[in-house]
């Protein structure tokens, strides 16, 4: 191959210089006595010309093609193109592969759908909507590699096939061919390896860790991704944070131009649930919950009985925009969101209507109006529920809704934050007593709150931190119990028993006997941070060969059925009827 540039690179400062150019032909123009062709590579594009377009093999859309000529100024630059001042006057062309007519354009703007993108994703690859994320995506992992190979960080890869240990989500199973009944399952994290690192006196362990995880999918998760993961001994929390903030402030300036100011604020959970509704608050727009309890909570209204909480949000301006059609239907919105339903008040000619205000007299009216600030034409939706993270999560959701609706994130702006301050356990709705982790079991309790293990478990916090950006949960760590005794206790409120802690994490434990130094860690999502930093909402634009929302790849039918020989080997027998 004769290559001496890539198309992309080519300056005004290269006028003059012969030239040998690989690519896929992007455009074609034949205009009779001259013809332009548009030539692509991972690069970019730069323009082919000949007025001697008879001497030249006919090349189409997608062809592969090698081409010779000179660099030469344009008389007229297109300013749409880095490569726009110049264009390249051909010589000869070599064909190396024909292309057939492709199923979609290859453009950044495209309406295919996205079913059809992914049955063709080499196809969308080309597209540079999709390329350019894939670059975003590796310049994350390089200055991942650069700075925390400079702190001293160690690489260590640990194992696909594990134990199953049951993290939160459902997890892949792997049949075994040799122990009959058995089974391995893909790591939803190297959580427990990487502790175990740690007691192996890694002290500094980073990894690019693919995690599996089988859960409902959603615009931000996919069944198969990637974390940037990391575990450190010897450090508290604070330094912790500290040294990913540098990590942050890097890819930050290196791949969107951005310097962000550190330290990042924090915010306890229970702020950001009060406040913004959300455990991932994006504090790029007010529209905060306020607690309306002390407003309407001694209003006769059958919907208030049992309620211990009500809040509502105030949108500024929008009592006429909203009519009643309006919000009927956000009822339906406010159902999905858990709530059992949205009332709303509206400021008309400085008194309060809207589907609450008939119940609301004066007095309450004046107070109403003076705490909440409201001007005419605000218009205030509110709800009641019996529990706190139900009524949060809901209206949270309500106020990011009404944030969309209205245009009021700015984009290419960014807002990074720690939460800090999680519950250790998130009590399991309608089974008093009973616990999930809000984080997950390795994670250690504030040292002041260890009491409260024993007394009142719900109301222990721990050494937890999320680092959320423009109100994405990027990443996640914590501080870590090293303690066999702590941990154990942990499991068992839980709800497992002796034995089950024994069975299924004994082997764990076990290694907390021998000496487990103080540490902690935390996993940026790799797919996140780049769906961040290339501005799209779609974690499927940031992976190279992702799964639809219904956890199959087009292209290659995974996943499949397999031969009834491959089910014999492995002794599993599918139910047909099912
Ligand atoms: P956690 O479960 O919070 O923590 O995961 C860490 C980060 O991984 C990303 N993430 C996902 N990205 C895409 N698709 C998914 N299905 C998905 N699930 C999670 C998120 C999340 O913040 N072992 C702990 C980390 C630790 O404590 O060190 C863990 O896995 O960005």
């Amino acid at each position: 191959m004769e290559r001496t540039d890539y198309n992309g690179n080519l300056r005004l400062k290269d006028a003059g210089r012969e030239v040998v150019l690989d690519g896929w032909v992007a455009n074609r123009r034949n205009l009779g006595s001259l013809l332009f062709i548009d030539l692509r590579d991972s690069t970019g594009i730069i323009q082919l010309v000949t007025d001697h377009p008879d001497d030249f093999p006919d090349v189409r859309n997608e062809y592969v093609i090698e081409a010779r000529g000179h660099v030469r100024a344009k008389e007229v630059p297109n300013k749409n193109l880095p490569t726009g001042e110049v264009e390249v006057v051909l010589t000869s062309i070599k064909v190396f592969n024909k292309a057939e007519t492709t199923p979609f354009i290859i453009a950044d703007k495209t309406d295919a759908l996205e079913d059809t993108r992914l049955t063709y994703r080499y196809l969308d690859i080309r597209r540079p909507y999709i390329l350019n994320k894939l670059k975003t995506r590796a310049l994350i992992v390089r200055d991942w590699h650069e700075y925390f190979d400079s702190h001293d960080f160690l690489e260590v890869e640990t194992p696909a096939l594990n134990r199953s240990s049951p993290e939160g989500a459902k997890e892949y199973l792997v049949p075994s061919r040799v122990h009959h009944g058995c089974f391995y399952a893909l790591p939803q994290s190297p959580q427990l390896w990487k502790q175990l690192l740690m007691i192996g006196g890694v002290e500094r362990y980073y990894q690019v860790a693919r995690c599996f995880r089988d859960e409902d999918l959603r615009a931000d998760r996919q069944p198969e991704f990637t974390q940037l993961d990391e575990e450190v001994s010897f450090m508290d929390m604070d330094q912790i944070l500290a040294l990913n903030e540098g990590f942050l402030a890097k890819i930050f300036k290196d791949t969107v131009g951005v310097d962000i100011q550190l330290p990042l604020r924090r915010i306890p959970f229970w702020e950001a649930m009060d406040v913004y509704g959300s455990d991932k608050p994006d504090t790029r727009y007010g529209l905060t919950l306020k607690d309306m309890m002390p407003l309407v909570g001694d209003i006769e209204f059958k919907g208030f009985e049992g309620a211990s909480y009500i809040k509502g949000i105030v949108i500024p301006g929008q009592g006429k925009e909203t009519s009643r059609k309006v919000l009927d239907n956000l009822q339906l919105e406010a159902r999905k969101f858990n709530l059992k339903g949205v009332l709303s008040l509206k400021v008309e000619e400085g008194k309060l209507a809207g589907s609450f205000g008939k119940f609301v007299d004066e007095a309450h009216a004046a107070k109403i109006i003076e705490a909440l600030g409201l001007q005419e034409d605000d218009l205030v939706l509110f709800a009641s529920s019996s529990d706190r993270r139900n009524i949060d999560f809901g209206m949270g959701a309500l106020r990011t809704l009404y944030a969309k609706k209205l245009g009021l994130i700015k984009p290419n702006t960014y807002d990074l934050l720690w939460v800090v301050d999680f519950p250790m356990f998130d009590p399991v709705e309608g089974e008093p007593g009973k616990y999930v982790a809000e984080h997950h079991p390795f994670t250690r309790p504030r040292d002041e709150d260890l009491p409260l293990l024993d007394t009142k478990p719900e109301e222990v916090l721990a050494y937890a931190y999320d680092i959320v950006i423009n109100g994405y949960e990027a990443g996640g760590g914590t501080m870590r119990i090293y303690d066999h005794d702590t941990q154990w206790k942990i499991f068992k409120l839980l709800g497992l028993s002796d034995e089950q802690v024994a069975a299924k994490f004994g082997w764990f434990i076990d290694a907390f006997k021998y000496g487990a130094p103080p540490h902690g860690g935390i996993a940026f999502g790799l797919d996140r941070l780049t769906m961040i930093l290339t501005g799209t909402d779609n974690i499927r634009d940031v992976e190279a060969f992702p799964k639809n929302l219904q956890a199959v790849d087009p292209m290659s039918h995974a996943p499949a059925f397999v031969d009834d020989s491959q089910l014999d080997i492995l002794d599993i027998k599918i139910d047909e009827e099912k």
